[in-house]
């Protein structure tokens, strides 16, 4: 473009200055608007933060004190491009139309382009005269438009953009708005170089304030102390974590944290890495300000100034207490899984043992025969098998061996029930309590493992309790959620008793485990429920407070789907008596005796013979009457076989029992009803004899 500076580019020269008094004073006034116009763009420039910030503000300045219709700021975009930043003005519309790309203008004239190319204020003076406008002279001259200038500036020696102002007076621009408004300019790149700077400063502030929002909002706890140990600053998860308030913190010793379960030795090796500036790490039980303890994987490292000393320490702390726990939950599982296995064999062949020697016991007490002087012993033997047995079974549930038989299981009148029938054995100074909603789901459940749970955790309730308490079974279902996995019904058994500690409640549950003094408990109670809730699919939870009391919470599934069967239980087959005539022969007085007596209380006629041929005697008089005989095989005078074909003699087909102690396996069906011979196995029971008697008399071939 030109080669004199500020060349109008209109060509038109300046015209001279009006001598007259009143064009100096209009002048002076103007001047005087313009040197305002120069301070607020000053005044400004201290005020913003930022580049779009302060072209805003310059257009502003610029409409309001520089008297000018249009202020438009314009930045170069990469080589050729214009961007217009802002627009502000009655017709700044359309001045922001034309400026872009000054498509009205022959390229190279307008004076946008030319300030931005030259660097320097380039005027437009006689808009209506002006050669190179074509499209937009009338738009401009009709926004009332008289002339322009584009005031560039710089940022680091390149023009990087342009202030334009359209003014309505066709005087304007003279040399001294000329010399302002390139002051304008120099401010404006001047601003813009400061800007930068404020800019990277406020970057390096907004990391800053991201570290510290980091710091403040991670899970770690965070501590920083100055290097003797004097707390200087502890983020919220500080807070958090230990209960403690920063304002607290600040100004004591990490001490304060101290649980007392580390080792002077464990201290004394932080210090000495720390010391030597390296960072140390491991795990600490610290106390709460509550006084409860949590465990922390700690890392303390030392920060160093520029001269290479110690100025700060920093700790990390992150909460491991619930990790360590489910890593204690997991080990205990599987030791628990472990010793499920090994008393589980165990117990499967002892029981055998122990059934062994409580049949015999029955079989001997059942022969009558035992001089009255050993009956104590027997009676003893007999102790010991069942409360063996009652350990066995309790083992077997520990080890889940237990047949368990689930159905949908009302809980609230299983718990009833039990808890009426405890009502009995429970001490007077025990009140018992059934809490449950009126509605509560059935739960898929084993109705004998239930009882025996409900008997256990109740009797321990009673045990933590010698003075007396409350016993309270909870029921609480959790609401049913459509599309969710059947929800649980837990069954909470609390007492007010004596509670447990932390070491106790931790081993509560492993068999054999008992604080109770020998003879008093086996530590088999929890064991069972453990194995028992697992079978079912459920937990057991225990929550316990010393002094206060304990709280177990079993958790099953509810019963879904079809209901399973009658959720009565099936009772054992129930032994009948009947009113037949049995003739009884037994050489042995105290079995005739003990059989005869057992017959007759179950409601049969008892024609009772010493032996063969007092039998035979008997059966000649109540021939007709008589429906069944029982007779022992090795008899003096006549023995078993004998009398038994003389009775098929005298009346085929009677039905005659003979006791043996060796093993006879009877016919069967028809045939053995044909033959009229039937084994009972010597020495009976009395449910056997009874069993077998009526089972014999119901033959349909008798009747
Ligand atoms: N409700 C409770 N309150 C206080 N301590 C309890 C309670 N329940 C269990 N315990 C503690 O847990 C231990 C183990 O209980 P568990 O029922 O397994 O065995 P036990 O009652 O000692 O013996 P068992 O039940 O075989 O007769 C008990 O000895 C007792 O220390
Ligand atoms: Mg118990």
């Amino acid at each position: 473009m030109g080669s004199s500076p500020d060349r109008p580019i209109d060509g038109a020269a300046s015209p001279p200055a009006a001598p007259d008094l009143a064009h100096a004073q209009q002048r002076v006034a103007r001047l005087a608007q313009l040197y305002r116009f120069l301070s607020d763009v000053n005044q400004t420039l201290i005020r913003v933060h930022d580049p779009g910030e302060l072209f805003d503000a310059i257009a502003q300045v610029a409409l309001r004190h520089g008297n000018y219709q249009a202020a438009v700021i314009v930045l170069r975009e990469g080589t050729d491009g214009i961007r217009v930043a802002v627009a502000a003005g009655p017709a700044a519309e359309l001045v922001s139309q034309i400026s872009p790309t000054l498509p009205g203008t022959a390229p190279g004239q307008g004076m946008t382009e030319a300030a931005l190319r030259s660097g320097r204020l380039a005027v437009l003076r006689d808009i209506p005269a002006a050669p190179h406008l074509v499209r937009w002279r009338a738009p401009l001259i009709a926004a009332g438009f008289q002339a322009g200038a584009a005031v560039p500036f710089t940022e680091g020696g390149a023009p990087v953009g342009a202030l334009l102002v359209f003014s309505s007076r066709p005087d304007a621009f003279d040399d001294e708005e000329q010399a302002l408004l390139r002051e304008v300019g120099d401010d404006i790149g001047m601003a813009l170089v400061h800007l930068g700077a404020v800019g990277r400063l406020r970057e390096s502030e907004q990391r800053l304030a991201r570290l510290s929002r980091v710091v403040e909002q991670t899970a770690e706890a965070v501590i920083m102390t100055d290097p003797d140990g004097t707390i200087t600053y502890v983020n919220p998860a500080f807070e958090r974590i230990t209960g403690y308030s920063a304002a607290e913190a600040i100004g004591r010793n990490p001490r304060l944290l101290k649980s007392g379960n580390q080792s002077t030795e464990t201290y004394r090796g932080l210090w000495d890495r720390i010391t030597a500036g390296e960072s140390w790490s491991g795990t600490f039980v610290n106390r709460k300000k509550d006084g409860s303890h949590y465990t922390s994987d700690v890392v303390i490292s030392p920060i160093r100034g520029p001269d290479g000393r110690i100025t700060a320490l920093v700790g990390l702390q992150r909460d491991v207490t619930r990790e360590r726990e489910l890593q204690d939950q997991l080990r205990q599982a599987q030791k628990m899984e472990a010793v499920g296995q090994l008393t589980g064999g165990v117990a499967h062949d002892f029981n055998n043992l122990l059934n062994v020697v409580l049949a015999n016991g029955a079989l001997i007490e059942s022969t009558g025969l035992l001089r009255p002087e050993l009956e104590p012993y027997l009676e003893d033997i007999q102790a010991a098998a069942r409360r063996g047995s009652e350990m066995i079974r309790k083992l077997l549930a520990f080890s889940r061996r237990e047949q368990l038989t689930r159905r949908a299981v009302n809980p609230v009148m299983l718990i009833g029930d039990v808890l009426r029938t405890l009502r009995l054995t429970l001490p007077a100074s025990i009140t018992c309590e059934l809490d449950a909603p009126v509605l509560v789901p059935e739960v898929d459940a084993d109705t004998g493992a239930m009882e025996q749970m409900l008997i256990n955790l109740a009797t321990n309730a009673r045990d933590a309790m010698p003075r007396g308490g409350t016993l309270r079974v909870s029921v609480y279902p959790e609401p049913f959620t459509a599309g969710l996995e059947a929800p649980e019904v837990e069954i909470a058994v609390h007492d007010s008793g004596e509670g447990m500690d932390e070491g106790v409640r931790a081993r509560m549950f492993e068999p054999f485990f008992t604080t109770k003094p020998a003879g008093r408990g086996t530590g088999l109670g929890m064991a069972m429920v453990y194995g028992l809730m697992q079978q079912h699919g459920g937990t057991v939870r225990v929550e316990s407070t010393p002094g206060v009391g304990s709280t177990v919470r079993l958790r099953f599934r509810r019963a879904v789907g079809q209901r399973g069967p009658d959720a009565k239980r099936v009772a054992p087959p129930k032994i009948r008596g009947g009113s037949e005539t049995i003739l009884l022969v037994e050489d042995e007085e105290a079995l005739r005796r003990a059989a005869t007596r057992i017959l007759e209380r179950f409601g049969y006629r008892v024609l009772a013979a010493r032996d063969g041929v007092e039998a035979l005697e008997l059966f000649r008089t109540h021939r007709d009457a008589v429906a069944l005989v029982v007779s022992d095989v090795v008899m003096p005078r006549m023995g078993g076989e004998e009398l038994l074909a003389a009775l098929h003699r005298e009346r085929p087909g009677l039905p005659v029992f003979l006791a043996t102690g060796y093993t006879q396996t009877d016919l069967s069906g028809p045939a053995q009803a044909a033959s009229g011979v039937w084994f009972i196995q010597k020495p009976w029971t009395a449910d056997d004899l009874l069993g077998r008697v009526r089972e014999v008399l119901d033959q349909p071939q008798l009747s």
